[in-house]
């Protein structure tokens, strides 16, 4: 691990002032409870600001208070989640909300040990919630905070080293407003900087409040920072799927092993040494034709799906048979298998 001799110190003024300039209007800002500020955070860990402004407001709207989510039945909660993808996240969040009703009367500790005890709570949720909630110290170090911080002092550490992320902690503790005095806003201004000036791809350095200190931006090495971890190439996985349309409905089952272990497919096998036919025979489908076939595919974290949706009328089919309004509206069904229901229009 690189250090360098940056002076972080500079950092805090010209940002902060920035930030309240042009600070975005987002929902969780209002009103920072640590339970809305863990959850913002939790959903801007799977996907964009954007996309989450919607799930956002309908998961507050459903679940206003940590007893709610504590108590929610997971059918409902799976689908506030549906298309967020990660879904063991949402299940450690009722976890977690579970414990801190039980164990701490419904209020999140602000103790650092005691957040990184619960479930789905790691180094970043912990500083996020202590220093947007609870007005503390505590930095945050999130993609937009690595990507920052390796420009501004050109430090060529892979960001994946983790002791690169506690190197930064470090740092950024020795330059935090002191407790009650906008740590908040300090936190989220290497974020919002990181989302709005510095991005990834086409930083807008013209503008940016840190010009004056940053290194890239002096040698014009923007693109080489921060040092991202080779990429490996995923395995690509080939299965069947079947949608299955009975006089009762079309066909539903429970995952119970690999990906989306625990959710709800359209009944599927991998693609290896049985035709479509033989599989259906299987499974005991009664009299069926195979009337339509679609590949789609998927991309998951460590895996890709390359899908042969097959649409099948059959006689009955030994599964949990649902109404296509049903599952549009009620069963919360990952987003790989929702695609195929286009193969019934
Ligand atoms: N990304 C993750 N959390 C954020 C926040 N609180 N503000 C801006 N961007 C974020």
């Amino acid at each position: 691990m690189q250090t360098t001799d940056f002076e972080f110190k500079r950092i805090p003024a010209p940002l902060l002032s920035w930030y309240d300039k042009n600070k975005r209007d987002l929902a969780w800002r209002k009103n920072p409870t640590p339970y809305r500020v863990w959850v913002s955070e939790i959903m801007l860990q799977q996907t964009r600001v954007e996309a989450v402004k919607e799930y956002y407001d309908r998961f507050m709207r459903a679940l206003p208070t940590i007893a709610d989510l504590a108590n929610c039945e997971e059918e409902k909660l799976l689908k506030l989640w549906e298309g967020l993808g990660y879904y063991s996240r949402v299940r450690n969040m009722q976890k977690t909300a579970k414990l801190v009703v039980e164990n701490y009367g419904g209020e999140f500790p602000s103790d650092e040990k005691a957040l990184k005890n619960l479930p789905g709570i790691g180094a970043y949720t912990v500083g996020a919630i202590r220093s947007i909630a609870f007005g503390l110290p505590a930095p945050a170090v999130d993609g937009n905070v690595f990507r920052v911080i390796s420009r501004l002092s050109e430090n060529p550490t892979v960001i994946s080293e983790p002791a690169y992320r506690t190197y930064l902690e470090r740092e950024l503790l020795k330059i935090y407003p002191k407790q009650g005095e906008r740590c908040s806003a300090f936190t989220q201004s290497l974020m919002e900087l990181g989302a709005l000036i510095c991005k990834p791809q086409t930083p807008d350095c013209g503008v940016c409040p840190l010009k004056g200190i940053c290194r890239a931006f002096a040698n014009g090495t923007q693109s080489e920072y921060p040092v991202l971890p080779e990429k490996k190439s995923k395995k690509s996985e080939r299965r069947y799927v079947f949608l299955i349309k009975t006089p009762q409905g079309v066909s539903l089952r429970k995952r119970t092993a690999g990906v989306l272990k625990g959710m709800t497919e359209f009944p599927s096998e991998p693609i290896e040494n049985k035709t479509p036919e033989e599989i259906l025979k299987s499974w005991g489908v009664g009299a069926f034709t195979i009337k339509n076939r679609k590949t789609f595919a998927h991309i998951f974290t460590h895996i890709k799906w390359e899908m042969v949706c097959l649409l099948v009328e059959a006689e009955s089919a030994p599964f949990e048979n649902r109404t296509v309004e049903e599952i549009k509206t009620q069963v919360s069904l990952p987003t790989a298998f929702r695609q195929c229901l286009s193969l019934l229009d």
